[in-house]
């Protein structure tokens, strides 16, 4: 359906599903990365996105026919809740039910209106978006997106507009290296219109940029981020980031909106970091096969030095943020439900959910976390555990999970 191949705009986190390509890649990127063990663990976690992107890609041109709701309930048996969305007043969506078992405890969420994507025929509906924005309203102040295309931008602002609820949205655009920036361009205009209809009030930040580096230097067999080659490919993200700077510009707005980036977490060049007002570095303690009782620390650990501590050093220190990190509640297959650590399961996510939440909220680290619902279009397409990070269901009931106790900052 779409012309544009790699344009899923959520391929944040990936699991192989080539194993021997995958192994192969995983050695590669262990050789690189072998100086610091930790950044051993972060190559071995990349590698496995590497592959998938390419996967992802390859899949995208075959993938026309492919349905989301082939394989109908998405529900898994963890259902612990009986949310199933909101009870609203169907005139009124400011006036909905809220959950007793919610609270604000995250920073922020990373969030897809189910059905946003060119290739699965943008069945999004704004009152499906209504629904979830009532439910992650009463979880978050903050909501990440990571495309524009199927004018989800607009949706999600005037979901907030009707619903009535104090949220912030870092708008995204998912930009690709070769199509003459059509994609891109695309995308800055959506947001430009939902810009002058809904104003700047609840934008947080724009995002341009999903995995274009992690994308661009795998394409091209490069592995250093920082080098020549790969540099042509920031070459062309730097544009859209400027290009977009200037559009922020030229509408004067009535307050500044940063324009940032997001990839994976060790996929920014210095020159890119060196164009953005902030980066979105995807962090997840699974891919690098931690357990879950390890999961929280290394986030951390990785997020400071990969991330932290290089942005600081900078003249225009972007501020960085966790774009996703969670952990997986079950797989489609036995042979992906372990990835070296512990078991994808709902008392393993709880487990993160207790070490994490919290003490980044103590901590002052920024965080959308990964991610308030399942989603059946990447368990179609992709199998294994990328479809089950939600804390909800596909179905919007709240998993089997206690939301930490403490209240986001
Ligand atoms: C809110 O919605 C409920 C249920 O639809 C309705 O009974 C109630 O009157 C509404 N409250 C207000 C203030 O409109
Ligand atoms: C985009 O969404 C907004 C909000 O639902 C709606 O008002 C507008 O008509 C939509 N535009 C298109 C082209 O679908």
């Amino acid at each position: 359906m779409s012309n544009y191949g790699s344009n899923y705009q959520n391929i944040g986190m990936s699991q192989a599903m080539d194993a021997g390509k995958a192994r192969s890649r995983k050695s590669k990127f262990i050789i690189i990365g072998s100086v610091v063990g930790l950044l051993v663990l972060a190559a071995i976690g990349i590698a496995v996105g590497v592959t998938v992107s390419n996967n992802n890609k390859k899949n995208a041109s075959t993938s026309g026919s492919s349905s989301s709701s082939s394989s109908g309930s998405g529900g898994n048996s963890n259902t612990g809740s009986t949310t199933g969305g909101t009870k609203s007043d169907p005139n009124d969506p400011s006036n909905f039910t809220k959950d007793p078992n919610l609270h604000q405890a995250f920073y922020g969420m990373a969030y897809t209106p189910e059905g946003a994507l060119i290739e699965f025929g943008c069945t999004n509906t704004l009152e499906s978006v209504i629904q979830d924005i009532q439910l992650m309203s009463q979880l978050t102040k903050r909501v990440r997106l990571y495309g524009a295309d199927c004018n989800q931008t607009a949706q999600v602002l005037e979901a907030i507009t009707r619903t009535n609820v104090d949220m912030e949205v870092f708008v995204g655009i998912y930009n690709v290296a070769d199509d003459n920036h059509a994609a891109y361009q695309r995308q800055r205009d959506l947001i430009k219109d939902a810009i002058s209809t809904y104003g700047t009030k609840h934008i947080g930040g724009i995002t341009v940029g999903n995995e274009f580096m992690l994308n661009y230097v795998t394409d091209k067999a490069i592995s250093d981020v920082n080098s020549a080659d790969a540099q042509v490919g920031a070459d062309i993200l730097i544009a859209d980031i400027k290009d977009a700077k200037q559009m922020v510009q030229d509408l004067k707005l009535d307050k500044a909106i940063p324009v940032g980036n997001s990839d994976a977490g060790s996929y920014f060049p210095t020159t890119v970091m060196e164009a953005m007002d902030y980066g979105l570095s995807n962090v997840h303690a699974w891919f690098a096969h931690t357990t879950a009782t390890a999961a929280a620390p290394w986030v951390f650990n990785f997020f400071q030095e990969t991330n932290v501590s290089p942005a600081a050093l900078l003249a225009n220190k972007p501020q960085m943020y966790i774009a996703e990190t969670g952990w997986p509640t079950k797989s489609s297959d036995a042979k992906n439900a372990n990835n070296g650590g512990s078991d994808a399961s709902v008392p393993n996510l709880q487990i993160f959910l207790d070490d994490f939440v919290c003490k980044a909220n103590q901590d002052g680290v920024r965080y959308f976390f990964f991610e308030m619902f399942d989603e059946e279009w990447k368990d179609v397409k992709f199998g294994g555990v990328e479809g089950w990070w939600g804390l909800f269901n596909k179905d919007r009931t709240l998993k089997d999970v206690k939301i930490p106790t403490c209240t986001s900052p």
